[in-house]
């Protein structure tokens, strides 16, 4: 498995995982999650609650990671093993996480030895819900969650399936294989360190009077991902978004609403920009005279006259400066390459990523979503369907590989010119 171009055994071999497991049937998950942790080298260090041994035995873990299974604050003569394996840790990642693991996690409280690892840790935390349905799409919990995120906690939605007891829905825990890959690119390597990245989210909404607008089906998730992606390789990220979900703990987010905000916002940012990254689906049309109160039913169906809006995009790369890179998503339903290709000459960019919006599991609103990245030099890179944010970290691999291509200046230029 390659993450951020690299194989994730080179990025995981010799890192120390604290594998935490909370009490719930996908508890015999975690085991093949501790498995293939192990196969790809990591040391693993796995801490159960006292519920998670209810489901699953702590010899299975024990048998199969670099270290006894720990359960207590209070077992064995190190009298801080929280700390210790906080410390010690260069990633903890709780799988699966109990609704209520992530409410106490959230509010601090360290009443096990898990909570209190997660809190006497710095290494980076990776947070895997598992739950019913009803319990994962309630506010406290998805508050709770929010929180986490807020704080750079990274949450690895879980999918849809067969849950306990035969029901079907949402809050079935994320397969081992991608855990695995969100564990590999929290530790894989900062290599946009020093640069910085201008991301836009969202769908933009146009007025065509005070209380309604046109808009369209993006919910933000895929551009809020190549901004987290970005933050976690070492970008300086700047987010221009519509939508009001988490975004990464180190970006200056910059909200907006119509286009012609979000005009505003990515030229002004764009100017010290090394990468823009348009993902934003931002409306083509917008209501020529918006109305400034509402407009009432009783004076008939309004005729709204429409015009375009400024096209951001091709307006970047008429502008832009010598070395910025530029990214567009072409969102597609038919001739979906053919199109974004189009769209890469149009436009002017370095790089197109074809986004077919009519396919199943893809496109607005999904958490999954499949891609080709089609570059200007004639480079094609499919990806098939995977979560939004591993589509983030193959965006920023070509951003990457674009960005390494390019010619460098010499390395003492300055030093020369002051030496003339
Ligand atoms: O937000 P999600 O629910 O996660 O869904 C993700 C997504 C489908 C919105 C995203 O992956 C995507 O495809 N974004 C681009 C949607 C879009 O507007 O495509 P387009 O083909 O209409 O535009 C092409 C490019 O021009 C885009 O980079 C767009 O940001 C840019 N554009 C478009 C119109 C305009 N007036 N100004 C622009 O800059």
């Amino acid at each position: 498995m390659t993450v951020a171009g690299v194989d994730s055994s080179s990025i995981l071999s010799g890192r120390r995982v604290v594998l935490g497991v909370t009490g719930g049937i996908a508890a015999y998950k975690a085991v093949e999650l501790c498995r293939l942790l192990v196969d790809a080298g990591a040391r693993v260090a796995p801490v159960m609650t006292e519920d998670a041994t209810r489901f699953v035995g702590e010899v299975t873990f024990s048998a199969l990671a670099s270290e006894p299974v720990r359960r207590s604050l209070w077992e064995g003569p190190d009298p801080i093993p929280h700390t210790r394996l906080g410390q010690g840790a260069d990633v903890v990642v709780v799988a699966p996480a109990t609704a209520r693991f992530v409410g106490a996690y959230a509010h601090g409280i360290s009443d096990d030895l898990l909570t209190a690892t997660v809190l006497a840790t710095r290494a980076p935390v990776v947070v895997c819900p598992a739950m019913h349905t009803e319990m994962w799409e309630h506010p406290a919990v998805q508050d709770n969650l929010d929180v986490l995120r807020r704080r750079g906690v990274v949450v690895v939605p879980p999918g849809e399936g067969r849950l306990a007891g035969g029901d079907v829905g949402a809050g079935r825990l994320a397969e081992p294989a991608d855990i695995l890959a969100a564990v590999a690119r929290v530790l894989g390597p900062a290599d946009l360190a020093g640069v910085r990245v201008v991301v836009s989210a969202g769908g933009t909404r146009e007025p065509i009077d005070a209380v309604r607008f046109i808009t369209n089906r993006s919910s933000g998730k895929q551009g809020h991902a190549v901004a987290e992606a970005a933050a976690r390789r070492g970008a300086e990220v700047v987010l221009v978004t519509t939508t009001a979900l988490a975004a990464p703990a180190s970006a200056t987010v910059v909200r907006v609403d119509s286009a012609a905000e979000m005009e505003r916002a990515v030229l002004e940012q764009a100017g010290s920009a090394d990468v823009v990254v348009m993902a934003a689906a931002v409306a083509d049309f917008r209501p020529k005279a918006p109305a400034a109160g509402k407009l009432s039913k009783s004076d008939g169906i309004p005729d709204v006259v429409l015009e375009p809006t400024p096209d951001i995009l091709a307006e970047l790369g008429r502008l832009r400066r010598p070395g910025q890179l530029l990214v567009g998503f072409a969102a597609e339903t038919a001739d979906v390459v053919g199109r974004a290709r189009a769209k890469l000459v149009s436009k002017g960019v370095d790089l197109v990523v074809a986004n077919d919006v009519g396919a199943p599991g893809t496109g607005f609103d999904h958490d999954t979503n499949a891609v080709t990245i089609l570059g200007a030099d004639g480079s094609v890179r499919d990806v098939g369907l995977r979560s939004k944010d591993a589509v983030a970290d193959a965006v920023l691999d070509s951003v990457v590989a674009c960005l390494a291509a390019r010619p460098q200046p010499p390395a003492d230029a300055g030093a020369t010119r002051r030496n003339q």
